[in-house]
């Protein structure tokens, strides 16, 4: 098959944890498994052209390279590249006529640049979405299960949470004796029926801190090598996962925000106890964390938080709590967001071909 020039576009979401992915080995293997739901309004949107080079490129050794320009909002931006060749350079391996095209790469997210929400999980997802699309031009015979797990696989390469944005609503990825289909190498959609509790499931982000993240994930994920807690919490992200599968089917919410919300305490945990340590909350964080208490005491409320390695609170309710939780929200918490910024999001279906 020759296909010579053409574009796709892919629309991919973000992703939030519930049992954490933190500490991976060689090939972006994690050290545990994880769970995410995955989002729907934090997107990012990336249209690849694609034109086939000509067989004087190609043959010459000295430009046979990959051969990309990279546009961010319409604008050339330099300082993605470098990222996006090591991605290349890994996942050629599994997509080898890759040197055999020109690219052009042309992104934009929908939620406001710097926001401090990592854009890497949508980003590359929406990469290897495209990416994918192209493999397929070229063999039309493959399955939807292949493409959509190979998908996945590109995206873990290119940045491990991102292989949990190709698919919706719950994704697991990593080795889990009780899901038979689960993997280290893909994520996968969640394979049982999940409780009505969790359907439009809503996760509203408070900015905290917009600043650049102090700690990148690929030295956390180091930090766990040598850590003097690794082997105790790799074993407690198994009994975790393992107690959510049982919350997804039960819809005990209660369960479900002693889980979530002692996870994010943990990934904070492990990196207050690494060598170096950090602390990656800011006072606000604290302050939203003790008012989400207060008032889930009062009200009776299931609202809960979680964090990403980074100073935001992502707070996550039930939909038909939404009206109280978002008027709390608006009253008590919105005074300790930078710019008294949020956003709205909920739980989501994956990555979609525009
Ligand atoms: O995908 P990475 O390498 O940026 O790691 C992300 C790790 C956390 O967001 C902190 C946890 C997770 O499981 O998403």
């Amino acid at each position: 098959h020759s296909v010579e020039s053409g574009f796709f576009q892919w629309s991919a979401p973000s992703n939030i944890a519930l049992v954490k992915y933190w500490g991976k080995k060689d090939n972006q293997i994690p050290a545990n498994p994880s769970v995410s739901f995955t989002l729907n309004n934090c997107k990012t949107i990336t249209k690849l052209a694609f034109a086939k080079k000509n067989i004087s490129t190609a043959l010459n050794v000295t430009a046979n390279n990959f051969s990309f320009d990279l546009l961010f909002e319409g604008q050339p931006k330099e300082d993605f590249k470098p990222k996006i060749q090591k991605f290349l350079e890994r996942i050629e391996i599994y997509l080898p006529f890759l040197k055999d095209y020109h690219f052009t790469i042309d992104t934009e997210n929908t939620f406001p640049h710097s926001s401090g929400i990592a854009s890497s999980a949508s980003g590359m997802a929406a990469l290897a979405m495209n990416l994918m699309s192209l493999e397929k031009a070229l063999n039309p015979e493959m399955t939807e299960d292949y493409f959509y797990q190979k998908a996945s696989l590109l995206a873990r390469l290119g940045s491990g949470s991102a292989c949990r944005s190709v698919k919706g609503q719950v994704v697991v990825w990593g080795n889990h004796a009780n899901i038979s289909e689960s993997s280290d190498l893909f994520g996968v959609e969640f394979p049982r029926a999940i409780h009505a509790n969790f359907t439009n499931f809503q996760d509203t982000i408070l900015l905290v801190d917009k600043g650049e993240k102090q700690v990148s994930s690929t030295l956390g994920h180091d930090l766990m090598h040598n850590h003097p807690f690794a082997e105790r919490r790799f074993a407690q992200a198994h009994e975790n996962l393992n107690q959510l599968i049982a919350i997804f089917e039960s819809g005990n919410l209660d369960e479900f925000i002693k889980i979530v919300e002692s996870e994010a305490l943990t990934l904070h945990a492990m990196m207050m106890t690494s060598m170096p340590y950090f602390i990656l909350m800011k006072p606000n964080t604290l302050e939203i964390i003790n008012a989400i208490w207060k008032f889930r005491n009062e009200t009776k409320i299931p609202v809960c938080f979680t964090l990403d390695a980074g100073a935001n609170v992502h707070v996550l309710y039930p939909e038909n709590v939404s009206e109280k939780v978002l008027q709390f929200i608006q009253n008590e918490l919105v005074g300790y967001c930078q710019n008294g910024q949020y956003i709205c999001d909920k739980i989501g279906n994956g990555a979609v071909l525009i």
